[in-house]
């Protein structure tokens, strides 16, 4: 088992470590999980865990990360007697982590909880950095938290049950993560297609990239907002199809965000990198910015009409607070 250690909690990865999972002192304990979890994992999460627990099943679709689903959990908690001795165990994916993640930090004003991804992009994501919350009137999370898990648990058996798409979504904040912070992780990836690689140590070299940015700026003041490359064009396209009530993974629309704000950087290196992404997410559409304006307007990032980017510089330099005026996109 490896572990990375960030600044008040551990991350562990590995095969089979869900037993070394301490939980003696929480008098109770809730399992937060997804409805349509497959069976094979929730049987896997139960054969590992011997103590007792009550389990919470939402739907755990973007649609659904909502202020109905909090206030779902928070009633479970409370008629359940839940305080601040207690703990909750956010089993699954993203949006799993970003609600229990939401409902722990202000339930009786935090009670501990501890993020088990099953996803790769939750592995490499979301369960690390602190950031917890819903979406919001249509609006991605509009509405949050920071507070990071007592430990995160990534136990690399999960992989064995992802489907492509879910490899994809995952895959490209790896990608991300190269692109913005490590030019050498880079050539690796981009020297094999993405199934060949060992993914244990993408995901290590990964995790150690968002630990360190995010360490240098845990409350998104600064430098942290280079995570955010692809994503605030990304995270609008998100928007946009989930007015729609359609659906787009996570992966097609951010690899769609790091192409479409690349006409914003000045690398050389622009063609290298829409190759290599259009290698893997091969049938990717650029959405009409003129749909994306609403959406983009809402950024957190941004101040009056002006969308603050995060712009590539070079590979594995990126820049934050570039703001470009919502007239010129
Ligand atoms: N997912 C971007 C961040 O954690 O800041």
């Amino acid at each position: 088992m490896k572990s990375i250690i960030c600044e008040n909690y551990k991350i562990f990865i590995g095969e089979n470590i869900l037993r070394n999972i301490q939980l003696d002192s929480y008098k109770k304990i809730c399992l937060l999980t997804d409805k349509n979890q497959k069976n094979n994992i929730i049987d896997y999460f139960l054969k590992e865990i011997k103590s007792e627990f009550d389990i919470i099943e939402i739907e755990s679709s973007e649609i659904n990360k909502n202020i109905s689903s909090v206030l779902n959990i928070w009633n479970f908690l409370s008629q359940n007697n839940y305080n601040k001795n207690s703990l909750i165990i956010n089993l699954g994916g993203g949006v799993i982590c970003d609600i229990g993640g939401f409902c722990a930090s202000t339930f009786k004003r935090g009670v501990d909880f501890l993020n088990i991804p099953t996803t790769l992009l939750s592995m490499v994501d979301a369960s690390i950095g602190g950031k917890n919350g819903i979406n919001f009137l249509g609006f991605k999370n509009q509405i949050g938290t920071f507070k990071n898990p007592i430990s995160v648990y990534i136990d690399t058996n999960f992989l064995n049950t992802l489907e492509t798409n879910q490899w994809l979504s995952g895959y490209v904040e790896i990608v991300k993560s190269a692109l913005i912070y490590d030019s050498d992780f880079w050539t690796l990836l981009s020297s094999k297609f993405y199934k060949n690689h060992n993914i244990n140590e993408l995901i290590f070299k990964s995790l150690n990239i968002k630990k360190e940015i995010v360490e240098k700026d845990p409350f998104d003041k600064g430098p942290r907002k280079i995570l955010n490359f692809g994503h605030t064009i990304g995270h609008a396209i998100e928007s946009f199809y989930l007015n729609k009530k359609k659906k787009i993974t996570h992966g097609k629309a951010i690899a769609m965000g790091i192409i479409m704000e690349l006409k914003y950087s000045r690398t050389r290196k622009k063609n290298e990198i829409i190759k290599y992404i259009k290698s893997i997410y091969k049938e990717i559409e650029e959405v009409d910015i003129n749909h994306l304006i609403k959406y983009l307007k809402h950024d957190k990032k941004n101040e009056d009409n002006l969308i603050n980017f995060s712009i590539l510089k070079d590979i594995g330099k990126c820049d934050f607070n570039n703001y470009i005026n919502i007239d010129d996109l």
